[in-house]
């Protein structure tokens, strides 16, 4: 239903307005559960259980956020664009998480170790390079600096988010010491989204005309 004088989709907007608000919550259950199980001394390796249900939260919705552009595309629902950034930014969010147990409740901030770990350990620096990729993407995220960076940088900039999300798979691919079914179910899916992608933008390429009159700032 199409408000009467504007160009507002009353129930489409009632609907990506539900689905977001259920979203948040369902975002916040893990961190609140973990912290309920800490509290309640129901953790039996607290510091490994913390780090890897941080971890896996931090990747599984960062996966998310990237499945949000091709869902879109093939549901034809553009409004599923307004999802990306809260996911985004609780991907991120849970990163720190997982980084500040590290921190704290691992290393208690015993900076030789974790130097070492920075420099000698591959699936440490390939799980830090995704946090410090993704930290000028949380700090980018608002609309003011949309608009202050220019449409165009910022999508530039916010490509990032591939490299980040392929560190994020090799960072579990190589501190599993077994098995590997996991991570490799996270590498497909990344794979997926990643082949999507280059054929999407091959496909633009493809039909782009040779010149442009219009700029395109500030495209979703
Ligand atoms: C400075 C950054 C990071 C550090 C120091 C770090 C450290 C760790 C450590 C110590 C573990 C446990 C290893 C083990 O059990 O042997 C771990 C596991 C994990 N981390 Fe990270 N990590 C970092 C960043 C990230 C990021 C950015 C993500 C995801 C986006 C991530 C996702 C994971 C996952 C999925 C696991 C495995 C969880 C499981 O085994 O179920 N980590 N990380």
């Amino acid at each position: 239903m199409v408000l009467p004088g504007t160009n507002i989709d009353l129930f489409g907007e009632i609907r990506i307005r539900t689905i977001k608000s259920l979203l948040f919550v369902l975002l916040c259950l893990p961190a609140a559960w973990m912290l309920f199980e800490l509290l309640a001394g129901r953790l039996v390796e607290p510091v490994e259980e913390l780090t890897h249900g941080s971890g896996e939260w931090a990747l599984r919705i960062l996966l998310a956020t990237l499945a949000i552009t091709p869902l879109r595309k093939l549901t034809g629902w553009h409004k599923l664009i307004r999802l990306r950034r809260m996911l985004g930014l609780f991907a991120f969010a849970y990163m720190v998480m997982h980084f500040s147990v590290y921190l704290v409740l691992d290393q208690y901030f015993y900076w030789p170790e974790i130097v070492a770990d920075l420099t000698e350990r591959t699936y440490i620096i390939a799980g830090f390079t995704c946090l410090v990729l993704c930290l000028p993407l949380a700090a980018t995220s608002t609309d003011g600096m949309m608009r202050r960076l220019g449409g165009r940088n910022w999508k530039r900039l916010h490509r990032l988010v591939y490299p980040a999300a392929i560190a994020a798979v090799l960072h579990f691919i190589w501190l599993v010491k077994a098995d590997l079914v996991e991570p490799a179910i996270y590498g497909a899916i990344l794979v997926l989204l990643l082949g999507w992608r280059v054929r999407e933008s091959g496909q633009r390429r493809t039909h782009k005309p040779k010149t442009r009159s219009t700029p395109i700032m500030g495209q979703g």
